[in-house]
């Protein structure tokens, strides 16, 4: 095992236990490469035996109607959500972002579980729309970025294009950790700027661990026996430029998040795949201390964790649900009696399961920095604190304002009662914000992205046997309205049309136009509209 490792910040080192574990995920542009490289992860991870098994769920995603199977079929989805594996001496923890640009939310909330994310760029498309989005979130939260510059046994972008697309699109500096030789049918392989190693892609066999040569430096006179004049040339010329234009390696601005190293690769070929693990390893970080009301550090005894995904109804058949709660502190042990702070009552978790590649196990121990699954029949939601007696509230997992309203009702009018507690169950999940309006029936469902509406028919109707329906409203957006007790009183009283209650009954300003927020800023000078909700509560 690693020695201690010494953290950036001046705190003590951490015990070895958490030092090793790196928490991370992968955010990409669909198709990039994903799916493929976190097949590759869980093949060297040893957590599965041959690549293919999370292929299944790539292909799933890619269409509608694949995708409401893969709803359908909870337990590969779930399993997913967050893998831990072990690389070397590390722990890994893999925790799933979703993939369609219609979950951005839930999306979001995943990132403010890890320490780092992997940026996988497909080399022939540079930055996509996804990938600049996803980028921004985790900026939001200063998140270390490690980039993968995947697809580079097709033909692709010029190497410098590449990181200056990256550099200029996404603002921040780029650091070579690999340099590419040859492309498209002639790509041979990489040069590891970090371990001045030529790496050599095998195209025969694509599982197989690239060949690796160790050499003193790029003018090794063995580099000759391996990469032609030209490209040598060629690699030689290169590298020099980017030592001189770019940034060079450095763990402080990386863990930053001002510097992104990058490597280059072909996930399909299992090449770069090792290099970019080694990569995790290095720059990581190890787990980092959380947001509450005071910091949490991994290292403190007690342990703490909060809950930042729900999962509903894997099984059909028993209603429950998995709460995933990453540890922010301490040691874990199965069996624990934890306090449920919002609940104000402890909770023995008896079950916790984590999430090896496929299958899911108990959990017999954890430590900060890992995500546990815990099952329960609708207690926890997201945001939720768990700790062994502080009253901590987590702050930082937002609730947006959703960029979609439509009213949704029952089939069959009699029936109001049972969608009532199904759209509540999704609004606890997270899967969309359900609003009761002041005045009339029905509810208003907002959502980030159309998909999303089509998504909660299938599941109503799926899992409560209710066929529903969603029609338009004359809404565009809504607002949370928050001041002091008796203003927001008179307000609700004053626009009883637009107002509603969310599903913890806060108030919420319904809107048709920006006039209207430009209204309520005029004439309400003690109210505030908001567009997002710190949902720890
Ligand atoms: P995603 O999860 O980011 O959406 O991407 P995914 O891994 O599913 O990969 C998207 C497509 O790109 C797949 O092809 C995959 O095989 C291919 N791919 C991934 N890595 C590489 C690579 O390094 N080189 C090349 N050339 N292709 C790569 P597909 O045709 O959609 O699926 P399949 O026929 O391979 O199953």
């Amino acid at each position: 095992m690693r020695a201690m490792s010494q953290s950036p910040s001046n705190r003590p080192a951490l015990p070895p236990e958490i030092a090793r574990r790196r928490t991370f995920a992968i955010i990409s542009h669909p198709d990039a490469g994903k799916t493929t490289l976190t097949e590759k992860f869980l093949l060297y991870g040893g957590a599965i035996q041959m690549a293919g098994q999370v292929r299944a769920k790539g292909e799933a995603r890619r269409t509608r109607s694949d995708f409401m199977a893969m709803e359908k079929d909870r337990g590969i989805s779930v399993s997913a959500s967050a893998m831990s594996f072990d690389y070397r001496d590390y722990r890994f923890n893999l925790v799933d972002t979703p993939g369609h640009s219609d979950f951005s939310e839930d999306t979001y909330r995943t990132l403010t579980a890890v320490d780092a994310a992997i940026m996988v760029i497909d080399g022939a498309k540079g930055v996509e729309s996804q990938t600049r989005k996803l980028f921004e979130v985790c900026r939001l939260r200063d998140l270390p970025i490690l980039t993968f510059c995947n697809k580079m046994d097709r033909e692709s972008r010029d190497t410098f294009d590449i990181i200056d697309e990256i550099q200029e699109n996404l603002a921040i500096d780029v650091t070579p950790a690999s340099w590419p030789i040859g492309q498209g049918a002639s790509f041979l392989g990489c040069y590891d700027l970090l371990g001045d190693r030529l790496e050599l892609m095998d195209r025969a066999e694509r599982n197989r661990v690239a060949q690796s040569v160790v050499l003193e430096g790029l003018d090794d006179p063995r580099m000759a026996e391996h990469v032609p004049p030209d490209l040598l040339a060629q690699l030689r010329e290169e590298v020099e430029m980017a030592r001189e234009l770019l940034a060079p390696p450095d763990l402080k601005a990386v863990r930053e998040g001002h510097r992104t190293p990058i490597w280059f690769g072909s996930a399909i070929n299992s090449f770069g795949v090792k290099e970019l693990m080694e990569g995790i390893a290095t720059y990581g970080p190890e787990p980092q201390p959380q947001r509450a009301e005071r910091d949490i550090l991994p290292e403190e005894n007690a342990v703490t964790g909060f809950v930042f995904k729900v999962q509903a109804n894997m099984d059909p058949r028993h209603r429950d649900r998995v709460a995933f709660v990453r540890l922010a502190s301490g040691h874990f042990t199965r069996g624990m009696k934890l306090t449920h702070v919002r609940a104000k009552k402890q909770m023995a978790v008896t079950a916790p399961v984590l999430f090896l590649a496929a299958d899911r196990e108990l959990a017999e121990e954890a430590w900060a920095g890992d995500i546990i699954g815990i099952p329960n029949h609708g207690q926890l939601r997201i945001g939720d604190a768990l700790t062994e007696g502080e009253p901590l509230r987590f702050t930082g997992i937002p609730s947006f304002a959703p960029e979609l309203l439509q009213t949704c009702r029952a089939g069959d009018p009699m029936k109001a009662k049972h969608l009532d507690k199904a759209l509540t169950q999704f609004a606890e999940e997270g899967a969309a914000k359900v609003f009761k309006p002041t005045i009339g029936s029905g509810f208003i469902v907002g959502v980030v992205g159309q998909l999303q509406f089509e998504v909660l028919a299938s599941r109503i109707e799926l899992e409560y046997g209710l066929p529903v329906r969603f029609e338009p409203t004359q809404y565009t957006s809504a607002r949370w309205v928050s001041g002091p007790k008796e203003a927001v009183e008179k307000f609700a009283a004053a626009n009883r049309q637009q107002v509603a209650h969310d599903s913890d009954g806060d108030p919420v300003f319904l809107t048709r136009l920006q006039w209207d927020i430009d209204r309520v800023g005029r004439d309400w000078p003690n109210i505030s509209l908001t567009a997002t909700k710190d949902m720890m509560v």
